[in-house]
């Protein structure tokens, strides 16, 4: 028997990791979030002083993650090697670094059995760029999450003074910017919906008008 898969693709701040993890809890599936994996090699490759064009390096550094995703009702835990990352990644220079190391294609493949393997009984629920057309083309669902790029960069702003972090509109709007046209004309693994995906625009919609589109759609497909 195949494990069911939904997959959640989308540009940042479209809602994917709510909606991701809100759905998962619902069905009582293991949670993949893709974009914390090249986070995490941004990270690690600008701790570790690699170049972020150096592909070998990367490519070593890759094989050596180890990640799993916990979560509940209040968000989802980030734990590399064992320890839990923390906040650290949600930091605008960790996402442009990540948005950099994700451009290079032996980089993707290299972490592709990493998030193929999340795929575990009794189903998984991934978010990111690439899940429905790259990682898992066979997955059950797939959603494609839009939003104008102003409403993404007012949830990313309020996200990270949430959070703590000193920055300014106009720098997030401008850095979402870059990286969603860095995203979706990349040679490889283009941010492009899959031919079977259903979109959404949550640019009007809470957070729980999203789940219940997704739920529609997971009890269409005999999901739920
Ligand atoms: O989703 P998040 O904003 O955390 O992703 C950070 C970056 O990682 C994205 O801008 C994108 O370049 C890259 N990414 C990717 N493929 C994925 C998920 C994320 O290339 N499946």
């Amino acid at each position: 028997m195949t494990v069911p898969i939904i997959t959640i693709d989308g540009p940042s701040g479209a809602g994917k990791g709510t909606a991701a993890r809100l759905i998962a809890l619902e069905l009582g599936f293991h949670l993949l979030d893709s974009g914390a994996i090249y986070r995490i090699l941004g990270l690690a490759a600008t701790d570790a002083q690699i170049e972020l064009d150096d592909v070998d390096s990367l490519v070593s550094l890759s094989n050596s993650l180890d990640l799993s995703f916990p979560y509940d009702a209040e968000g989802t835990e980030i734990v590399l090697n064992g320890a839990a990352v923390g906040d650290q990644l949600r930091t605008q220079a960790v996402a442009d670094a990540a948005s950099q190391v994700a451009v290079h294609p032996p980089v993707r493949d290299a972490l592709m059995g990493l998030q193929r393997r999340q795929a575990r009984d009794p189903g998984l629920v991934g978010d990111g760029r690439d899940l429905g057309t790259i990682v898992f083309p066979d997955a059950n669902l797939k959603i494609f999450l839009d939003a104008s790029v102003e409403v993404r960069a007012e949830r990313r702003y309020l996200e990270l003074i949430q959070s703590g972090q000193t920055v300014e509109r106009s720098a997030i709007l401008r850095d979402l910017e870059i990286r969603d046209v860095r995203d979706r004309t990349r040679k490889v693994a283009p941010l492009v919906p899959a031919n079977d995906a259903y979109v959404i625009d949550s640019s009007d919609k809470t957070a729980a008008q999203v789940l219940a589109d997704v739920r529609d759609l997971c009890r269409a497909k005999g999901l739920a």
